[in-house]
């Protein structure tokens, strides 16, 4: 009303315009009871509006400005993946959404390594995540990968649907004894849902680890030994009348990430193992923590048998409850035109893509911000020269950095919250979220239950479900590529009762 007197078009042209560069600039969040603006449709996992990659992998339909505003989401392909190079990654900067081009997508920085992915986390930055392109509905995926070591250091191995639901693998670096198992239900924190796996060093030595995901029960198996199995039955909550199991289209998400950064919660630094050391011997030696893959093979279950199934390309989703129920199968295309795109206008831009303005006032790739301890500065300090690579060539291997960021004029937004310098909001947002998909539940066991049983691999042939325990809300976001902190449990209260549950 405001503007309506003479063109209100021009007129928020100018405001934007005006405001822009500072303040539009910014986020504009989105969570719980607050869904994102037409302008900025999609409501990215760390829980920021934006458009174009916005809408892709992560988009939550439950928080964006109309259900459909995400893309529609690849659907299921078998694969066994190895990285002879790196040509089946690309960066989320490049990516439109169209996965029979690339397999996986990345933010932060991908080497090759005698054969095998190196995934890194360069000195003061906030690490690396890889992403399928495709989604999962039920299947089962084996990583033959090893983890990064060193406190403070967290790799993760893990199922993430946009709705964010998660099946997890994590490898604490001061723990490299042990493999922990987690899964939550579109991010709804818990924190008795977390198991440890023992088993021989993870830094040292390959192992398989699979997640076999079915419609009834998920089970964590490793080096072919069920380490965990959870029966869907064991996570009815009465409350909701819903099971509280991961059950929606998910992708593959590997990652390394700072947990101990030492502008993370208290809670989560002690689950990381303690403050990062960026003159860690690999930093020292290589110029980053790493972790390696060795293969990825996905196999694809049929999807319920109840889905609605009119086509064989992508899943959408049909309404905001995310549940597997909200889910269909249809035809409809998965790529954007462009970076100005979103589901909502899949091919012309949501704003003039001819107005200079659409491109620097929206944001349209989620980033990673890279950390310091003095501060963020950014991906431009994406390693131009060739780290070492463990066990590799010298140096000479391919060697990718998201370089993206730097440069371009358009505006490419912080999705990730690590830097102190964050706005309050994504603070928040992700407060109690891990980082580069894994969200963590740190062990500030407050909580009355049976936390965890710890089965020794070898000789466990199995199991327990996770089930029983269930928390406060709080809000857990994972998140690709950036940065967040899983926070202690008190501050993830204290963080849920002052935001209403902004995030859930
Ligand atoms: C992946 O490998 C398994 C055996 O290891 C094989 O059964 C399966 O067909 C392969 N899948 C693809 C897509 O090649
Ligand atoms: C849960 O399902 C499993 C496997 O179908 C079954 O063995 C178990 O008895 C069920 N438990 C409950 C409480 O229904
Ligand atoms: C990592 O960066 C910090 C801050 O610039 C520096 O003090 C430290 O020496 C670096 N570590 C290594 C191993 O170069
Ligand atoms: C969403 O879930 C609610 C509560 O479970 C249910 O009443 C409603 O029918 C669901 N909506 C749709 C469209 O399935
Ligand atoms: C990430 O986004 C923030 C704010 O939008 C920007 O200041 C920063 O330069 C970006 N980081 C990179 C690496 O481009
Ligand atoms: C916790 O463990 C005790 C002893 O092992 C067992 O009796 C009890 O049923 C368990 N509780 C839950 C919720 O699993
Ligand atoms: C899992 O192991 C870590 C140490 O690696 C420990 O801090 C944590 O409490 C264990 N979790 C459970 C549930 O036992
Ligand atoms: C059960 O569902 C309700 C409503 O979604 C949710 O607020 C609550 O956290 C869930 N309970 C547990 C124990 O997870």
């Amino acid at each position: 009303m405001l503007w309506s007197a003479s063109s209100p078009i021009a007129a928020v042209a100018l405001f934007a315009l005006a405001v822009l560069p500072s303040a539009l600039a910014q986020t504009v969040t989105c969570g719980s009871g607050q869904l994102c603006p037409e302008s900025a449709p999609c409501c990215s996992q760390y829980g920021e509006c934006g458009i174009g990659a916005y809408c892709l992998g992560g988009c939550n339909p439950k928080y964006s400005f109309a259900v459909d505003s995400c893309a529609p989401q690849p659907i299921c392909v078998n694969g066994n993946y190895t990285f002879p190079n790196l040509n089946s990654l690309e960066p989320n900067t490049k990516y439109l959404g169209d996965s029979s081009q690339t397999s996986f997508v990345y933010s932060g920085y991908t080497y090759q390594s005698n054969g095998d992915l190196l995934i890194a986390m360069p000195n003061q930055t906030t690490g690396t995540v890889i992403a399928t392109s495709s989604y999962v509905w039920y299947g089962k995926v084996d990583v033959v990968m090893k983890s990064s070591r060193g406190q403070g250091v967290v790799t993760a191995f893990i199922l993430f649907s946009d709705v964010q639901d998660e099946i997890d693998y994590e490898f604490v670096g001061s723990d490299l004894g042990t493999v922990q198992s987690n899964f939550y239900y579109q991010g709804i924190l818990d924190w008795f849902n977390e198991q440890n796996i023992s088993l021989s060093d993870t830094y040292a030595n390959w192992h398989t680890y699979t997640v076999d995901w079915q419609e009834d029960y998920i089970q964590w198996i490793v080096d072919g030994q069920v380490g965990r199995t959870l029966y869907k039955n064991s996570t009815y909550n009465a409350t909701s009348g819903e099971y509280d199991f991961p059950q929606t289209p998910s992708r593959v998400q590997l990652s390394i990430w700072p947990g101990g950064l030492a502008s993370n919660a208290p809670g989560t630094i002690a689950w990381a193992g303690g403050l990062i050391d960026w003159d860690s011997p690999d930093i020292q030696q290589y110029g980053y923590d790493y972790a390696l893959i060795q293969s990825v093979n996905v196999e694809c279950y049929s999807p319920p048998s109840f889905a609605t199934q009119s086509g064989g390309k992508s899943y959408r989703y049909v309404n905001r409850n995310g549940t597997q129920e909200s889910v269909i199968i249809t035809d409809d295309d998965t790529v954007l035109g462009s970076f100005d795109d979103s589901g909502l206008d899949m091919s012309s831009g949501i704003l003039s893509s001819t107005s200079a303005t659409s491109a620097t006032s929206t944001q349209s790739i989620p980033n990673v911000s890279m950390v310091s301890s003095s501060g963020a500065s950014t991906a431009s300090a994406t390693t131009t020269s060739v780290p070492t690579v463990p066990g590799g060539n010298g140096g000479a291997d391919l060697q990718r950095g998201d370089s993206s960021s730097s440069s371009s004029s358009q505006s490419i937004p912080d999705a990730s919250m690590v830097s102190e310098s964050t706005t309050q909001s994504s603070t928040q947002a992700s407060s109690t979220t891990s980082s580069s998909g894994a969200i963590t539940t740190p062990s500030t066991g407050s909580g009355t239950g049976n936390r965890s049983t710890t089965s020794s691999l070898p000789s466990a042939a199995s199991t327990s479900s996770g089930g029983s325990g269930f928390s406060q809300g709080g809000s857990a976001s994972a998140n690709a590529g950036a940065v967040v902190s899983p926070t202690s449990g008190a501050l993830a209260l204290l963080v849920a009762l002052i935001f209403g549950f902004l995030i859930l």
